[in-house]
């Protein structure tokens, strides 16, 4: 966790503050949960809001008004503070409630096991049907364990999702869904629905799998079957979700969205709600068969704002509405750009929980061959190797900081949006550009204005 200069003049200048004869005990005190409020934001550094709202999490009550008073002596608001550690406390207990997977900290990756595929659907982005040679059960077991022993030691954990291609056709998924199932690790996994079958359902159940996604992008079965390449998309998606239902798994729908389904985004809000299931809906990333078929499926400038709007509509109404939980995580999940300006801290804590770009930050992916993605959707950029470098160092790199940093080029560097927009997403950056890092091709923001933090605002 980076300490920057003037946070740690600041943390030295509340230890001053505090009487001589507790410095001693509060000092590791106070710095381990600065460390640990800044998870709850899935960051890498200590930000003054971390260091103060965690400074009242460690006070008992009896010592509090001295330490209101030592902090009005330096100009700190203190009420504010108090308040932000509170509904820090308040979200961080909603989410542990719903699963472990989605406490703050808890780093995503998604695991590409095999590169073969049932479907051949016309977006797909990953490297199906190049058949490149699987790593062993014995080797993904290595890199689960390099994972969760990394993340460990500085205080996080992984969530395991099984990917790919299909990860049900491999046969030694179970047996890999067992071991993390034993070792208590979270773990998910992402499925077209077709070899999800009442034995596979019930395996998750018994290891209480954190959560399955389903793909499902019509509600139409024969859109869907014309987007995956497949008579029975719809058919094998909706007996996936049913089985997931009927053994008790928290259930996401991954719907992509392009041409042949832009017009259906409340039809399929709909449709998932009655099968109790969340949307995770994701705009189609000009990528591999999708680049191929870009005439014919891709997103123009308008029809991708048009999307996002739809988009944070859901999570800004949650919110306001007073639903905030790990859910907003995947209405938000597109690191799409995001223009609302929260008018309190209320809302500023549940949204940064899930919006903006969170590669490097809460998720990542492991390709076929051990490379390491810095998002978990398949990047020209490759941040070294699992197997070859191991995530310590990898997680130490100039690049992973950089992007888990935000730190976004071009318009985004000055955007008064970037903290929580973090720039839109990096792979349609990447693809557009062939940078990771330079600003959004699709954001539509100007900054020709100021906000007025106490008025609801959308751009
Ligand atoms: C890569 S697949 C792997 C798991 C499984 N085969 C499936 O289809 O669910 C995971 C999700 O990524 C989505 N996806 C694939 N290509 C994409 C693209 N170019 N843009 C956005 N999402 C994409 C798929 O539609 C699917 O919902
Ligand atoms: S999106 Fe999934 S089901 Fe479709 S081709 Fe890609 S890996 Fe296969
Ligand atoms: S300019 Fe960049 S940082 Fe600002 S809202 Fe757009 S994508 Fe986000």
């Amino acid at each position: 966790m980076d300490w920057k200069n003037d946070i740690e003049k600041l943390f030295n200048t509340i230890i001053e503050l505090s009487p001589e004869g507790f410095r001693d005990s509060i000092k590791p005190m106070l710095r381990d949960a600065a460390e640990k409020t800044a998870r709850l934001r899935n960051s890498g550094f200590v930000s003054k809001d971390d260091l103060l709202s965690a400074l009242f999490d460690i006070t008992p009550d009896a010592f509090q008004p001295a330490v209101v008073n030592d902090l009005n002596q330096i100009g700190i608001d203190t009420d504010r503070y108090i308040k932000l550690s509170d509904i820090r406390k308040k979200y961080s207990r909603t989410w542990d409630e719903i699963s472990g997977a989605f406490k703050p900290g808890v780093y995503h990756f998604t695991m590409y096991i095999t590169d073969r595929c049932n479907q051949n659907c016309l977006h797909c982005a990953a490297s199906v049907m190049e058949n490149r040679p699987e790593l062993s059960f014995d080797t993904w077991i290595q890199i689960i364990e390099n994972i969760e022993q990394t993340l460990r030691a500085r205080g996080r954990r992984a969530c395991f999702i099984w990917f790919g291609g299909e990860p049900t056709i491999r046969k030694d998924l179970p047996e890999l869904i067992k071991y993390c199932g034993e070792k208590g690790y979270y773990q998910a996994v992402a499925t077209n629905g077709i070899l999800f079958d009442e034995e596979l359902a019930k395996l998750c159940a018994e290891v209480k799998m954190s959560h399955v996604f389903i793909s499902l992008d019509s509600t139409k079965p024969e859109r869907a079957a014309k987007i995956r390449g497949h008579p029975k998309a719809y058919e094998s998606a909706i007996k996936a979700i049913k089985l997931a239902k009927k053994y008790g798994l928290f259930t996401l729908g991954n719907a992509t969205i392009q041409q042949e389904n832009k017009d259906e985004l409340e039809e399929l809000q709909k449709l998932y709600d009655s099968l109790g299931v969340i949307p995770y809906f994701r705009a189609v990333i000009k990528k591999r068969s999708a680049d191929k078929n870009w005439e014919k499926i891709g997103l123009d400038f308008d029809e991708f704002k048009e999307f996002y709007k739809f988009k944070y509509r859901n999570v800004v109404d949650a919110i306001r509405g007073g639903n905030a939980t790990s859910i907003n995580k995947f209405y938000t999940w597109d690191m799409v750009p995001f223009m609302e300006t929260p008018i309190n801290d209320e809302e500023r804590a549940a949204l940064e929980w899930g919006v903006g770009c969170q590669a490097c930050r809460s998720i990542s992916g492991i390709d076929i061959n051990g490379d390491f993605y810095p998002c978990d959707y398949p990047s020209e950029l490759i941040l070294g190797n699992i197997l070859e470098d191991g995530l310590e160092k990898i997680m130490e790199s100039e690049m992973f900081k950089k992007i888990r940093d935000r730190n976004v080029k071009g318009k985004c560097a000055n955007c008064h949006h970037l903290e929580l927009c973090g720039g839109g997403c990096r792979i349609h950056a990447e693809n557009e550009t062939g940078d990771f890092l330079s600003e959004s091709p699709y954001c539509w923001h100007q900054m020709d204005h100021q906000h007025n933090t106490t008025e609801k605002s959308e751009d």
